[in-house]
């Protein structure tokens, strides 16, 4: 490709809204309603048309000391994932978000989805315990930027604002 030609190159992974537009659309759908499924679900459907080449995307919800299936898009995936293991418990356990560019390379990763390559794992954090997490897969490896990051976790807290009335 010569130089004219990747300076007009579009970046395809940017989000479909920026920031600000996303998160007035998304608190517009959560607006009036506070049943912790169906914002959950509205919450993946929409993330998951702002977002490109993503292969899943969903929550899973702390259940003791064991992350379970909740809304999603995508492939049926594990019900189960205790606290502490793959991607998703690994947040959990942690309390931070995970940006994995390959999740081969990542000891305990939990293949779901075999497409799988690369994953963003944010907590649904209340102000005193994260109960839940929400994860993005892609079918491309290192898919996730810290810019994407910021966008997910920002998205996630105005989620957790609507539901959980903190942050
Ligand atoms: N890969 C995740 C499991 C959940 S699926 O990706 C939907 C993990 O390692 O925790």
């Amino acid at each position: 490709m010569n130089d004219l030609a990747t300076l007009g190159a579009a970046d395809t992974t940017a989000p479909l809204l920026p920031l600000p537009e996303a998160r007035q659309q998304l608190t517009g759908l959560l607006a009036g309603e506070d049943d912790l499924i169906a914002n959950a679900a509205n919450t993946a459907a929409f993330l998951n048309t702002l977002l490109a080449d993503i292969n899943w995307l969903g929550f899973y919800f702390v259940h003791d000391d064991v992350l379970v299936l909740g809304p999603f898009q995508g492939n049926p995936a594990c019900v189960r994932i205790p606290v502490g293991r793959g991607v998703c418990g690994t947040c959990v356990a942690s309390g931070e978000t995970q940006r994995i560019d390959d999740v081969h390379a990542f000891p305990s990763h939990i293949a779901c989805d075999i497409r799988s390559r690369s994953e963003l794992v944010v907590p649904i954090q209340t102000d005193d315990r994260i109960v839940g997490v929400l994860d993005i897969d892609s079918p491309s490896v290192a898919r996730f930027s810290q810019g994407d990051q910021d966008y997910v976790e920002a998205l996630a807290d105005e989620f957790v604002r609507h539901q959980f009335g903190q942050r």
